[in-house]
């Protein structure tokens, strides 16, 4: 079995050598090559390459599927950071402000299409299936992020409704992740389903802790600015979760600071914290984001490979520790 650093090292190889950077007109492609070497985790291709590995020793037919989930995940993130404002990625200047917002949209267009080439870039019988699981992918993640909008002008959402919403925008692509990896190593349908159930779930832990780093970690370590969600209106976990145990006093404060428009940043960000904080939200998130993991994991376990899962269980255990 592949190690996930080797998994990692094989991703980073295709990305230095996608030549896009000399590519015409460069307004449209240095952004594209400037999101893409910018770092990021990979996890997604990651899991992809690892599922492909637990069925099949060879996992070249997985390489360029995984790659096109990668740049598919950096293409949302130059339209998320559009739509949620946000200055920081990475570390580093988002795209649309680097350039500009025009600039964003369209080099993130060209990223989605890139990434359906590559997605077929592998064997041809398994052409017709990838387009459907990423297809149908590509559009819940819009449902997902259209959702996420949504919530942020509406006061009365669920925490039901939250769960679905992250499901939506992050947690499937995990799953498809995974089920486009295995597909690549020619398993078993049903083990397929499996790991994409596998990966929603830990999809589902994984935005609950981004939610809970952007009010709580550390920005220098997230690479995004903290507190960015509470200045959006961000309907989050922490948020939901703090307006059904909060007494009245409380609620009133968090729903008028939430619809204020002209507040100073920092107090806003002080004042919801402060809340979070009386109410004990950080633990509260973190025990759901445990409990999302475990259940990650029990998907796991039902999974009848020729190879042993552990490699996979630790990667997701890595995942979840992290502070970026
Ligand atoms: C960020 O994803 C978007 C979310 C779904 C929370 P990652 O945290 O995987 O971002 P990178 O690619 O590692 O920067
Ligand atoms: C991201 O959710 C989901 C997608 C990009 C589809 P967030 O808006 O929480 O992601 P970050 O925090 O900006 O990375
Ligand atoms: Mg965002
Ligand atoms: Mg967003
Ligand atoms: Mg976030």
């Amino acid at each position: 079995m592949l190690h996930f650093s080797e998994c990692k090292d094989i991703i980073e190889q295709e990305i230095a050598n996608i030549g896009l950077s000399e590519k015409s007109p460069p307004e449209l492609y240095q952004p594209i090559s400037y999101i893409l070497n910018l770092g990021g985790k990979r996890i997604r291709p990651i899991l992809s390459l690892m599922a492909c590995n637990l069925f099949a020793g060879d996992v070249k037919p997985a390489i360029s599927p995984s790659l096109a989930i990668e740049v598919f995940h950096n293409f949302t993130l130059l339209h998320d950071d559009i739509m949620d404002k946000a200055p920081l990625r990475r570390n580093k200047p988002t795209v649309h402000k680097k350039w500009n917002e025009n600039i964003a949209i369209l080099s993130g267009d060209a990223m989605s299409i890139l990434a359906y080439q590559y997605l077929c870039k592998t064997n041809v019988e398994f052409i017709p299936e990838l387009l459907t699981i990423f297809s149908q992918t590509a559009l819940e993640i819009c449902e997902g992020q259209q959702l996420d909008m949504n919530f942020e002008t509406r006061n009365n959402v669920s925490i039901n409704e939250y769960l679905d919403m992250i499901r939506l925008k992050t947690a499937v692509l995990l799953g498809s992740s995974l089920q486009i990896g295995a597909l690549c190593g020619n398993a078993p349908f049903i083990e397929t389903q499996k790991l994409y159930n596998f990966g929603v779930a830990l999809g589902t832990a994984f935005q609950l802790q981004d939610d809970l780093l952007d009010t709580f970690g550390n920005e220098a370590e997230f690479g995004k600015t903290i507190g960015g969600d509470i200045l959006a209106n961000k309907k989050t976990f922490l948020y939901l979760k703090a307006i059904e145990i909060s007494n009245e006093d409380q609620r009133n404060t968090l729903e008028k600071i939430y619809t204020e428009t002209s507040v100073d940043s920092d107090k806003k960000i002080k004042n919801v914290i402060s809340i979070f904080n009386d109410l004990n939200i950080q633990t509260i998130t973190t025990n759901a984001v445990e409990k999302y993991t475990h259940q990650a994991m029990e998907f796991l376990y039902s999974v009848i490979s020729p190879y042993s899962t552990k490699v996979l269980e630790k990667l997701a255990l890595e995942i979840m520790d992290r502070k970026a």
